[in-house]
C-alpha cells in the first residue's frame, strides 16, 4: 500500500525527469523538439533507460513512437495504453505532453513489480504539435491506420518529406502498418496539463475530460505583385502583406463575436521579405476551434469568404489548403466515470470539462475507448517556458492514476471489453 509521501517522491522524480527532457532541444536558448529530430533520439534514449529499469521491453515503431511494455499477470493478457507526446512547440515548456509520458512510467513504477490482469503499454508519441510539417498527430495517426501516402509525401520547410524524415531516423516507412492498434488494446488513458486557467480558478487540482473540441488548421497564401517600395504609388499596389494583415484582423474580429470560438493566425511568412520591397506573396496559418462542429465549420466558411473578398478588393488572390480537419470527440463515458471515481476515492474533488487543446486521445478515440485526466496549470500558462505544475498536483495525479489502475483491474465490465478496431 503506497502512502501519500510515496506519491510525492514519485512526483518529484517525474518533475525532475520532465525538466531533464526539456534540455533535449534543437535550439540552444529554449526547448524545441520536433518530429524525429536528433534531440528526439536523445529523448528516446533517456526515456528507454527509465522504462527498461522497470522491466519494460522498449521499442520505437516506424513513425517514431516510443513504446514500453509492462506485461500482464498472465501471458497473452490484454493491454491498456497510457501516454502522450514527446514533441514540443518552439520555445516550449517542460510539461505539455512530456508529463503524460513520464507519469505513465511513474504509474508502472508505483506497481512495484506487481502485475495486473492487463499489460500496460507506455507510449510517447513522436508528433502531436504539427510544428515540423504543419500537420499534427502523425504519431497517433499511425495507431489508427491514418498515415497515408499524402501525409508521407508532405514536406517540411527544408523540403524533407515525412517519409524521408522517417528513413533518416533509421526507421522503415513500409512498416508503419505494424504500429497500428491490435485487438488486445482495451483503452487509452492520457494525463496532460490543462493548459488553461479553468481548474486553477475553481481550486481543483484535477479535471476529467469529457470531450475535446474540434479544430481546423489551414495555410492561406495571398499572392499579389512584388514591387519597388519607393516608386510604386499606393493606389497601384497589389500588396499581399497588407491583404493578409486585413484578413488577420478579420479573423480576430469574427472570433471575438462568436461565443466560444477561438481562431488564431500564429505564423506569417512574407516574400521576398525585404524592407524596400512590397510583399508579393504571404503565407499565413489559421487554427480555428469550437466545441460545436457546426459553429466551427460555419465560422471557417465565413473566414474563407472574407479572405476572398479582401483579396479581390486589393487585386490579390487568396488560396488555401487544409492541414487538419478534426471534429470534436467525446471521451469514453465508462473510463471517464472511472477516472472521476478514482479522484473522489483519493479524496479530491474532480471537475468535468471539455479540452480546448487537441490531444492524441482524440485520435485514439476513433478506435479504442479513450479518456483524459487534466492537472491544473499554474497561471493557465502553456506553450511557453513559464509552463509549470505543482508538485502536489503531480502527486495527486499519480495517486489517482494508481487508484484507477486498481479499479480497472477489479472491474469485470472493463475486463470484458475488447478493442473496436
Ligand atoms: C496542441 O497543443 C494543440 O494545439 O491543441
Ligand atoms: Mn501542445
Ligand atoms: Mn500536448
Amino acid at each position: 500500500m503506497l502512502t501519500r509521501s510515496d506519491f510525492t517522491n514519485l512526483a518529484e522524480k517525474a518533475i525532475a525527469r520532465c525538466r531533464k527532457l526539456a534540455s533535449f532541444s534543437e535550439d540552444t536558448g529554449g526547448t524545441r523538439r520536433t518530429f524525429l529530430s536528433a534531440p528526439m533520439g536523445d529523448c528516446h534514449r533517456e526515456v528507454s533507460f527509465w522504462m527498461s529499469a522497470l522491466g519494460m521491453s522498449v521499442s520505437v515503431d516506424a513513425v517514431g513512437n516510443l513504446r514500453g511494455f509492462y506485461p500482464a499477470a498472465s501471458p497473452g493478457g490484454p493491454r491498456i495504453l497510457i501516454g502522450s507526446h514527446l514533441d514540443t512547440v518552439p520555445n516550449a515548456g517542460a510539461f505539455d505532453g512530456i508529463l503524460g509520458v513520464v507519469l505513465a512510467a511513474g504509474l508502472v513504477e508505483s506497481l512495484n513489480g506487481f502485475k495486473l490482469p492487463f499489460g500496460i503499454e507506455v507510449i510517447g508519441f513522436s508528433e502531436e504539435e504539427g510544428v515540423r510539417f504543419g500537420v499534427p498527430f502523425i504519431g497517433s495517426r499511425a495507431l489508427v491506420g491514418r498515415v497515408d501516402e499524402e501525409l508521407l509525401n508532405h514536406k517540411d520547410e527544408r523540403g524533407i518529406s515525412v517519409r524521408k524524415a522517417i528513413q533518416d531516423f533509421g526507421l522503415n516507412p513500409n512498416e508503419i502498418s505494424r504500429a497500428a492498434l491490435t485487438d488486445d488494446v482495451m483503452g487509452y488513458i492520457e494525463f496532460h496539463i490543462e493548459q488553461g486557467p479553468m481548474l486553477e480558478s475553481l481550486g481543483r487540482p484535477l479535471g476529467v475530460v469529457e470531450a475535446i473540441v474540434g479544430q481546423n488548421r489551414l495555410e492561406f497564401t495571398f499572392s499579389g505583385q512584388a514591387n519597388h517600395a519607393g516608386t510604386t504609388p499606393m493606389n497601384l499596389r497589389r500588396d499581399a502583406l497588407a491583404a493578409a494583415a486585413e484578413w488577420v484582423v478579420a479573423v480576430e474580429n469574427l472570433a471575438r463575436h462568436i461565443a466560444d470560438l477561438v481562431a488564431t493566425v500564429g505564423s506569417v511568412a512574407a516574400k521576398p521579405g525585404a524592407t524596400n520591397v512590397i510583399a508579393g506573396e504571404v503565407r499565413v496559418t489559421l487554427d480555428i476551434r469550437h466545441a460545436s462542429d457546426r459553429a466551427r465549420i460555419e465560422a471557417l466558411d465565413e473566414l474563407i469568404r472574407q479572405a476572398e473578398s479582401i483579396a479581390a478588393r486589393r487585386g490579390v488572390t487568396a488560396k488555401w489548403r487544409t492541414l487538419l480537419a478534426q471534429n470534436a470527440v467525446a471521451m469514453d463515458p465508462f473510463l471517464t466515470d472511472q477516472i472521476e471515481r478514482a479522484i473522489q476515492k483519493a479524496d479530491y474533488k474532480p471537475h468535468r470539462m471539455a479540452s480546448g487543446a487537441g490531444h492524441d486521445a482524440m485520435i485514439l478515440a476513433e478506435k479504442v475507448p479513450a479518456a483524459m485526466i487534466f492537472l491544473q496549470t499554474p497561471g493557465g500558462i502553456s506553450h511557453d517556458p513559464a509552463e509549470s505544475v505543482h508538485l502536489d498536483d503531480v502527486a495527486k495525479a499519480l495517486e489517482c492514476g494508481h487508484q484507477l489502475l486498481t479499479q480497472l483491474a477489479a472491474s469485470q465490465e472493463f475486463l470484458g471489453r475488447t478493442c473496436r478496431a
